[in-house]
């Protein structure tokens, strides 16, 4: 890239970083903070790589102002953080909790006198302990309790952020949650699974209802959901290869993008899943709730899903999870993965936003709200830390958030994901997704090289 060179963006297309608060906050006890699933999941021995937890993380509830002053110095537009669930209700309900609440005041605060904007995810991934002892996603009430949660924070915080989005992922909180139980709360189940899905989607629909009625905030609210999609295709042109593809596509984008954006569930979901579930956890008028119109539609993109029928086991459906419908992607031989595995296809962001835009007439404009690499990021004997690969990868993906523009989709601006290194759920703290490095025995940040390269695309856009 050349020094003067913005990749093409649109003017205002705005640049920023994201985080969550489980990975990063640490203090999992301080100021009143209850007990979320993820607590429960990381100290059950055996669930996340090395043992490891997010007792202390980054330990950013303490440190928050130099994490701020990090993000002042990258000059980002915005800042994508979570609000946990566990310090705002500690049971998952009854009142707030004053002094969870005053947190995110300081940390809301700090980042406006910086000139940042705070964009808000209400869930992602911590629910109050207590909500899941009483069943968790798969039962109607959390929906309710959600939508509880999610008004008493926008009610406190909505006088200085417009960006709100309710749930980040609901694919991983349902599929991995309750499905091959890879993430907290860590069940194997197929009616839970797809339950949880609906009471997740319920849970936003029932949030946005009660956020635009608030007439509380400021008057340009934006209201939206992120998920994470990918682009889906048939490696051959095999019946049945093409078959598979669609049973992926299902479980991957559609079981989620068809409720939010068209108000339906797929006719596939009846089929695929007939031998998990009854659906009869849907009830009249949910699917209006879940529709409601949004002001953005948050992508998270992190790798595709290319898909052939051999690799499309049918379960014995007695046994069987939802997750066994997920993706299944081949990698090709000699395609360059990151430190998790994933295949690196920039251009398969732009084909994902495509396939929004030509899908989904309803289709608002567009955020990515995640997207960047893990590498094997090393301290060099000189202090520094080089990660030109994660410069590569995300120089590619801004390319084709570029390109996908040109076809008309209205993407809006991009969250690298992350600000900083973290725990990275079933990773634990092994998998490096951060423009800092964090070294967790001193909490030393280090900004890598990527840290400088973003910072100077970000001043060249704003000189535009
Ligand atoms: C998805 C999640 O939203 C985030 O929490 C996670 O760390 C990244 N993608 C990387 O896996």
């Amino acid at each position: 890239m050349s020094a003067n060179e913005s990749l093409g963006l649109p003017k205002g297309f705005e640049l920023g970083v994201a985080t969550a608060s489980y990975q990063i906050e640490g203090a999992i006890a301080a100021d009143g903070r209850g007990p979320s699933i993820w607590d429960t999941f990381s100290h059950t021995p055996g669930k996340v790589a090395g043992g490891d937890n997010g007792d202390v993380a980054c330990d950013h509830y303490h440190r928050y102002p130099e994490d701020v002053q990090l993000m002042a110095d990258l000059g980002v537009d915005s800042y994508r953080l979570s609000v946990a669930w566990p310090r705002i209700q500690p049971t998952g309900k009854g009142p707030a909790n004053e002094e969870g609440l005053a947190f995110y005041d300081r940390l809301v605060d700090a980042l406006l006198d910086k000139g940042i904007a705070p964009a808000i995810t209400l869930y992602h991934w911590d629910l109050p302990q207590p909500l899941e002892d009483a069943g968790g996603w798969r039962v109607r009430d959390t929906a309710e309790r959600f939508a509880e949660y999610s008004e008493i924070v926008h009610a406190h915080l909505s006088d200085r952020v417009t960006r709100w989005i309710t749930l980040n992922e609901p694919y991983c909180s349902s599929i991995l949650g309750y499905g091959n139980g890879r993430h907290a709360p860590g069940a194997q189940e197929g009616d839970g699974a797809l339950a949880a899905a609906h009471h997740l989607l319920l849970g936003h629909g029932l949030a946005i209802e009660r956020l635009r009625a608030s007439g509380s905030g400021s008057p340009d609210q934006q209201l939206g959901i992120t998920l994470n999609l990918q682009p889906v295709a048939s490696v051959t042109d095999s019946a049945d290869d093409r078959a598979a593809a669609d049973r992926s596509l299902l479980a991957a984008n559609r079981l989620f993008t068809d409720p939010v954006l068209a108000g339906t569930y797929p006719e596939l979901a009846r089929t695929v899943y007939s031998g998990l579930t009854d659906f009869s956890w849907i009830q009249d008028g949910d699917l209006e709730t879940i529709s409601a119109p949004l002001d953005f539609l948050g992508v998270n993109y992190y790798f595709p899903s290319n898909v052939v029928a051999a690799d499309y086991d049918e379960p014995d459906p007695a046994r069987r999870t939802a997750a066994d419908l997920a993706f299944k992607e081949v990698i090709a031989d000699g395609e360059e993965r990151t430190e998790m595995g994933w295949p690196v296809d920039s251009d398969g962001l732009r084909r994902l936003l495509r396939w929004l835009h030509d899908t989904y007439p309803t289709l608002p404009p567009v955020y990515i709200t995640e997207n960047g690499r893990a590498c094997d990021d090393v301290v060099a004997s000189n202090g520094h830390v080089h990660d030109p690969d994660r410069v590569r990868y995300l120089e590619d993906h801004l390319r084709a958030v570029v390109a996908a523009t040109h076809e008309g989709v209205d993407v809006r601006g991009y969250y690298c994901w992350s600000l900083l290194d973290n725990f990275e759920w079933a990773e634990g703290y092994a998998r490096r997704f951060g423009l800092v490095y964090v070294d967790y025995e001193t909490q030393q940040r280090i900004p890598k090289s990527s840290f400088e390269w973003y910072r100077r695309l970000i001043a060249r856009q704003h000189a535009g």
